[in-house]
Order: C-alpha cells, then sequence, then structure tokens
C-alpha cells in the first residue's frame, strides 16, 4: 500500500482514537521538566509525570505525534534509515490497558490499515535475565495473532529493554516490530537488530513498569502503563517499498532544492548522496529547533546550542563539497517550512527567526573557514618557497582545530595547489588530541561536554569518593544520599564529626590519583549476592539471584549501580572538594567539583 506521512498521521490518530483514545497534541522539541536530556526524544518524554502517577486532563489513554530529536548517532546520518529529527507516532495507557490490547493493536493497524503481510513482520521480546522472566506472554500473544515462531525474536537487555529517556523515569521491556524488506541476509546470524538494512524497526510497544532512580535502582512503578512508538519517516518508507528514508516524499522537496543548488562537478556518486543527505537531514532539524514554539535555543557554545550550532555548522561543511549557491541554507530551510507548515505551524510563525539565525550562523562558520583558507594559502606558499610538497599531519590537524577545516578540505585545497596531505600524520595528530581532551574533559572547554556526559563524569567522581572516603575514615563512612547537576556533586555520608583539613586533602588527593593513573572502569552483570562477596558496596536491595550491574575502579572501587560510568578515570580532568559540612546529626556533606583544576 502507498501512503503519505499526511495519511499516516491520521490513520494512526483515528485507529487509537476508535479504540478509546484521546488525541493530544505533540509537546515542544525541548523538553520542558527533564534537565538529564536536551531535547525530547520520544512521546513519552513529555508524558513522564502521567507515566509516574499523576492524573492526565486527558484521560487514561492517549495517541498523538511527537517531534523528536535524537542526536545520539550524528555520524549514523547518511545511511538508508537514521536521522537526527524524525516524527513519532505513539498510543499510551496509563495504567490502563496492558499488553494483550496493546500488541494485538498493534498488529491489527500494521496488518488492517497498513496492509502489511504477517510474515513480513518480525518482532523482538525480552528474553529475561536471572531474576526476570522471559515474556512469554508477549510470546503467546504474538503467536496467537498469527506471527509464525520463527518471526519472535526473545533478545537481551541491551535490546528489549526501553528507557528511562534521560538518566531517571519510567521503563520497561519492550517489544519492537521490523519489517523484512527482503534483502538476503548479511549473514547466518543476521535477525532483527542487524544494521545490515534486511530487517527495519518501525515501532515499540513498551510495558512500563519500572522507574529508574536517581542511584540507578529499578523500583517497580506499581502502575501498568503501554508507551509506544512508531516512526513516521521510517514506516512510510517501508510501506511504499523505498530504499530509504530519504526517497519518502517527506525528503525528495528537500534534495531537489540541494541538487538544484549544487554546482559541484567530478564528485563521486556516494559522496554526492552522502553529502545531500546530512545537509537535508541537519537542516531540517535545525529549522525544527529553531522553529520550536519556546524559543529557547540558539546556535551556540553549550548544551542545546551547541549541538544545534553542529547541525549547522556540519552541514555548512558538505554544503561546501556541493558547492552549493549562496543563500542555499535559507533557500533550504524554506523548503522545510513549506513542506511542514501545515502540520507544524509554529515554523511559518517562527519563520523569521529560523532564517535570520540560519544565515548568521553561516556566516559566523563561513568567515572562519576564510580565514582558515588564507591560512592555509599562507603555508602553502612558504612550503613552495621551500620546495616541500606535502603538508603535514600537525598542519592539518592545526587547520582542523582552529578554522574547523574537515580533512577533505584541506585535501581538496592542497590538490588544486599540485600538493599532498599527510593523512596519516593528521590521524595521528588527530588521536593525539582525542586523548588529550578525554583526559581534560572535565573543564567543559568550547562547551563540548553534553549535559549527560557530565553527569555521567560526575557520577564515577562519586564512586571515587565514596571508596576515598572509606580508606581514609574507614568503613563506617557510608553513603546517605547522593545528588549530581551539570555544575558540583553532593555527597552526603555517615560520620560523627567534621572532617580535619588533612582529611579532605588525603580524600581529594586519593581520587586525583586515581584520576590521574587513568582506570578502567569496568561494567560486569552478577548478582547482589556475588558483588558483596567480592566486596562490592551495594546500597540497595534487590531480589535474591537478580541481576545487578557492578562497576570495578581498578582495585580502589567496586560498587554495585544501575550506571551510567564514564569509560575511564581519566575522563573527570580532576577533582576537587569545595566544602566539607555537617548535613543533620552524625550525616556529613561534601561538595565537589570535576575538571581541569589550574
Ligand atoms: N519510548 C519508546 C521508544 O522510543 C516507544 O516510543 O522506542
Amino acid at each position: 500500500m502507498k501512503l503519505t506521512a499526511n495519511e499516516l498521521r491520521e490513520k494512526y490518530l483515528r485507529f487509537f482514537e476508535s479504540k478509546g483514545h484521546t488525541i493530544i497534541s505533540g509537546a515542544s522539541v525541548i523538553p520542558e521538566n527533564d534537565p538529564t536530556v536536551l531535547f525530547t526524544t520520544a512521546g513519552m518524554h513529555p508524558l513522564v509525570p502521567y507515566l509516574l502517577g499523576q492524573k492526565h486532563p486527558a484521560g487514561t489513554r492517549l495517541t498523538d505525534v511527537q517531534k523528536c530529536v535524537r542526536t545520539g548517532d550524528i555520524d549514523a546520518v547518511g545511511d538508508p534509515a537514521h536521522l537526527t529529527f524524525f516524527e513519532m507516532l505513539g498510543n499510551w495507557s496509563l495504567n490502563d490497558y496492558f499488553k494483550k490490547e496493546a500488541i494485538a493493536w498493534s498488529f491489527e493497524f500494521l496488518t488492517k490499515e497498513l496492509g502489511f503481510k504477517p510474515e513480513q513482520i518480525n518482532v523482538t521480546v525480552f528474553a529475561g535475565e536471572e531474576g526476570i522472566p522471559r515474556d512469554d506472554e508477549a510470546i503467546a500473544i504474538w503467536k496467537s495473532l498469527g506471527i509464525a515462531d520463527d518471526h519472535i525474536f526473545p533478545s537481551p537487555r541491551e535490546d528489549n529493554w526501553w528507557g528511562p529517556a534521560g538518566q531517571t523515569g519510567p521503563c520497561g521491556p519492550d517489544t519492537e516490530m521490523f519489517i523484512d524488506t527482503g534483502k538476503e541476509k548479511c549473514s547466518e546470524h543476521c535477525r532483527p537488530g542487524c544494521h545490515c538494512g534486511k530487517y527495519i524497526e518501525i515501532w515499540n510497544d513498551v510495558f512500563m513498569q519500572y522507574n529508574k532512580t536517581e542511584d540507578g535502582r529499578y523500583e517497580p512503578l506499581g502502575r501498568h502503563n503501554v508507551d509506544t512508538g512508531m516512526g513516521v519517516e521510517r514506516t512510510i518508507c517501508m510501506m511504499n517499498g523505498y530504499p530509504t528514508v530519504f526517497e519518502t516524499e517527506l525528503f525528495t522537496p528537500i534534495i531537489a532544492k540541494i541538487r538544484e543548488l549544487a554546482t559541484a562537478e567530478n564528485l563521486e556518486a556516494e559522496s554526492r548522496t552522502k553529502a545531500e543527505r546530512i545537509i537535508a537531514d541537519h537542516l531540517r532539524t535545525s529549522v525544527f529547533i529553531l522553529g520550536d514554539p519556546k524559543q529557547s535555543v540558539k546556535p551556540g557554545n553549550l548544551g542545546a546550542n551547541y549541538v544545534l550550532r553542529r547541525l549547522i555548522r556540519r552541514s555548512v561543511r558538505y554544503a561546501k563539497m556541493l558547492a552549493l549557491k549562496p543563500g542555499y541554507c535559507e533557500a533550504i530551510a524554506e523548503v522545510v517550512i513549506g513542506e511542514y507548515r501545515h502540520v507544524y505551524p509554529e515554523l511559518e510563525q517562527n519563520r523569521e527567526t529560523v532564517l535570520r539565525e540560519l544565515r548568521d550562523e553561516v556566516a559566523r562558520f563561513e568567515k572562519t573557514l576564510e580565514q582558515g583558507e588564507r591560512e592555509f594559502n599562507k603555508i602553502a606558499s612558504v612550503m613552495k618557497e621551500h620546495g616541500q610538497t606535502q603538508i603535514s599531519g600537525k598542519t592539518a590537524f592545526k587547520l582542523y582545530d582552529t578554522y574547523g577545516f574537515p580533512l577533505e578540505f584541506t585535501v581538496e585545497l592542497a590538490t588544486e595547489q599540485g600538493m599532498t596531505v599527510d593523512r596519516e600524520g593528521y590521524e595521528a595528530a588527530f588521536n593525539k588530541h582525542q586523548e588529550l581532551s578525554k583526559q581534560n574533559a572535565g573543564t567543559f572547554h568550547g562547551g563540548l561536554a553534553d549535559h549527560s556526559e557530565v553527569i555521567t563524569r560526575m557520577h564515577t567522581a562519586t564512586h571515587l569518593l565514596h571508596a576515598a572516603l572509606h580508606k581514609v575514615l574507614g568503613p563506617t563512612a557510608l553513603q546517605k544520599g547522593s545528588n549530581i547537576t551539570a555544575e558540583r556533586l553532593r555527597f552526603d555520608f555517615t560520620w560523627p564529626e567534621k572532617m580535619t583539613p588533612e582529611q579532605i586533602q588525603q580524600v581529594e588527593d586519593l581520587v586525583n590519583e586515581q584520576i590521574k593513573k587513568a582506570v578502567p572502569v569496568v561494567k560486569t552483570m552478577t548478582t547482589l549476592e556475588a558483588a558483596k562477596a567480592e566486596g562490592a558496596t551495594a546500597l540497595f536491595t534487590a531480589k535474591y539471584g537478580e541481576q545487578v550491574s557492578m562497576y570495578t575502579i581498578g582495585d580502589f572501587s567496586k560498587e554495585v549501580c544501575g550506571g551510567p560510568h564514564v569509560q575511564n578515570t581519566s575522563e573527570l580532568g580532576g577533582f576537587k572538594i569545595l566544602k566539607e559540612q555537617s548535613s543533620s546529626a552524625g550525616v556529613r556533606r561534601i561538595k565537589a567539583v570535576i575538571g581541569n583544576m589550574k
């Protein structure tokens, strides 16, 4: 069946309306109440308070279309199915119906409304793990609907556990629906979840019965919610039998505009396609961020602002590669606004801001690139005077680091002058820099640090602090509470008196020693009993035999915790205790920061 995005949105909302759902409006793409994420990444996100138990004014069955931004795998954009912006159709049960209805309706919608054949549908279900059984209920429901045994794939937590969206919140096991594109399997191990492009995931039903707490525990929610999400772009791509999302009508006008503006000749087809896709994706996302009703994100150096800057600047680089005519950015943005304004009128309302911000950011970046080009020409002429023809890796890296020159630019300019570039040397300089900036990551120089990355680092710092307190004060200095923001960590522990300045210094030194030693942080799955037997600190209880994750930092710290943590202590940069004070009777409080302490 052929279907447009407009028709799909309409069909989906009407279908769930006919099943007793209230159609609600999607929310801003910039989250309201969750400081742990930069953008709304799923339809459930704005509904978190209701999934946790607050009463929703529209009832217990909801459906909507939500604008989502996910920049986690920005580098995957260009492949057949990854996008940084997408629309998610969703239906929710707030402690109302559960698995049976959710799965049956998903199946009915896919087969009756969208016309997929049952044999095209493959599903994954939670395979279970020690302490949590396999989701046999979901398997039985899928079978009863006519999905064959060999189309049902039990999968581990990595694949079939969804959420929370940020660091904390509702989550649970899920069942994902994939469409078989009919392509050959890439290997005998190919199955839904494989990225070769045979199976494309289009929908996910999450059974949310858990809440992840700040200290990393999964506590029962005491409610049975359903949260589902269907990707609009991928679904219409599958329905129309297109090879990639970029062939759908949501992208063809944008790509057509890019082609119209492109003046580069002699570009390999593959590079051209990749550039077109990246520009189309990144500028579409930028238009939605800049056009959002909240109007709170502008290109800049921190957090969401930085993500936006990166999207725009990345598209400028690829625009250069295609030699797009001047004014391309606004021209492309106009197409995006035109294509979407009937669904998202805010884009039209904020049209001027969107165009102005794009224009300004492109101009700023182009100026930097021009300075880089002048610098390049200077270097090149000095080299020529000395009869040298190869640009060193170090120079190429400097052009990248200072002027944002991607290597391909430098190579292009060099070729024009009959010169070459030491690519290997560039890679080496690049890797060396990565290492160094990892070590200095705590400084947040240039605002490169994503909010959630900062929190992750703080989290690891908390483990180091806890272990250091044990070493300096003894095992009775036990964690009572912890609170992390992007600016500082706060740690409460049992201790009867004020710590001496020497003790504070010792604790700080111990933590810094571990950071300097660049110790890997290793995660293992085990049971609580086994972890404790190994001497791990564990702040929560778990059912006997239940799998828990344990984080080990050399021989310094071993703690059972939900994570996430950094890979290596060097990522913390440094550690400093700002304050040691009383919290309550018998409990002390430490406030500390991480980063490069200059
Ligand atoms: N929250 C789930 C997801 O993003 C279902 O929408 O996959």
